[in-house]
């Protein structure tokens, strides 16, 4: 149940990654509450299937659940997707960047490779559906952008080299933006999710290091669900910042001050592992 509630009704709701986990669970929750959506992925079949589960929470019959397929670390082909997106449902009043990977391991074993594919996806498709979008909010003298960090955006930790340095960039990203925007009445919000039950952290699971496993399951797991009616929750209060349960609202607050325990706790942790191999 949402705490507070807001009308939604015939806004235009763009997600990029929307066809999934967390962007999926936020669609649902956006169409209960009558927007029309538009969610943006690579996987056509994933995406008609998500669609139909979004179409399933709408309230009326008048509301709009389109997919369009893209990558979104090709620009041009994302451009036009949103381009597409917007003929059809008009100018977005949310933008949500959903899209990305994550690919944990050792820095010794992680390729440049995995590095590049990490910010392409994380950073740039964030940054490039947001360049795109922000000409029409600004036109509108409205709108609301919510880029998806993680916590691992708000703390680096061990395993997460490439996907940590990536949720930062955007952390910086939406701190810079925020203040640009708010004269043109467009929010920005920054989301720190904790670990989620969703098919990424399934796969992210797989090259885990044991180490990073031990130090992720110090804070609890939280289901897509959980972490959408966060969001919904932080948009209607109009935060800045929308970290999702105690242990990420404490570390979205003082990581800095938090830091040097986090460290020799986690140090600890990896110390033990290590013992006991
Ligand atoms: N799950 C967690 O524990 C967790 C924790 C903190 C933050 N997050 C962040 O939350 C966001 C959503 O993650 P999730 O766990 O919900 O993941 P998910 O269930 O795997 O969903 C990821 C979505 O992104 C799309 N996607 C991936 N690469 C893409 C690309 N190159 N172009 C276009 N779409 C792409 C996927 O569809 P296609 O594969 O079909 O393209 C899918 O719709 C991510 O930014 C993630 O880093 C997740």
């Amino acid at each position: 149940m949402l705490k507070s509630r807001k009308n939604f009704t015939g806004q235009h709701a763009l997600i990029t990654g929307g066809s999934s986990g967390i962007g999926k669970a936020v669609a649902k929750l956006l169409a209960q509450q009558g927007a029309n959506i538009s969610i943006i992925a690579r996987d056509s079949a994933k995406l008609e299937t998500a669609r139909q589960e979004i179409a399933a929470a709408i309230i009326d019959s008048q509301q709009k659940i389109l997919t369009f397929t893209a990558d979104v670390t090709q620009q041009s082909a994302l451009e036009l997707a949103l381009q597409q997106a917007i003929a059809n449902l008009g100018s977005p009043q949310i933008l949500i960047t959903s899209a990305g990977i994550a690919i944990p391991g050792y820095f010794q074993e992680l390729s440049l490779e995995t590095f590049h594919q990490t910010m392409a996806v994380n950073y740039f498709g964030s940054l490039y559906a947001i360049k795109a979008v922000v000409p029409e909010m600004i036109a509108a003298q409205q709108g609301h952008i919510i880029l998806i960090s993680s916590g691992a955006g708000l703390i680096g930790l061990y395993g997460y080299t490439a996907y940590s340095a990536s949720k930062f960039a955007l952390r910086g990203l939406a701190e810079s933006l925020r203040g640009e925007l708010k004269p043109h009445q467009i929010k920005v919000s920054i989301v720190y999710p904790p670990d989620t039950d969703t098919p990424q952290l399934a796969a992210e699971n797989k090259t885990k290091p044991p180490e990073t496993k031990l130090i992720t399951a110090t804070a609890q797991l939280w289901t897509a669900e959980g972490v959408a009616r966060e969001i919904i929750q932080g948009m209607i209060q109009g935060k800045f910042a929308i970290a999702p349960g105690w242990e990420m609202s404490l570390l979205n607050k003082l990581h800095s001050i938090v830091r040097q325990f986090l460290n020799w706790y986690f140090d600890r942790i990896v110390c033990k592992y290590r013992k006991n191999k």
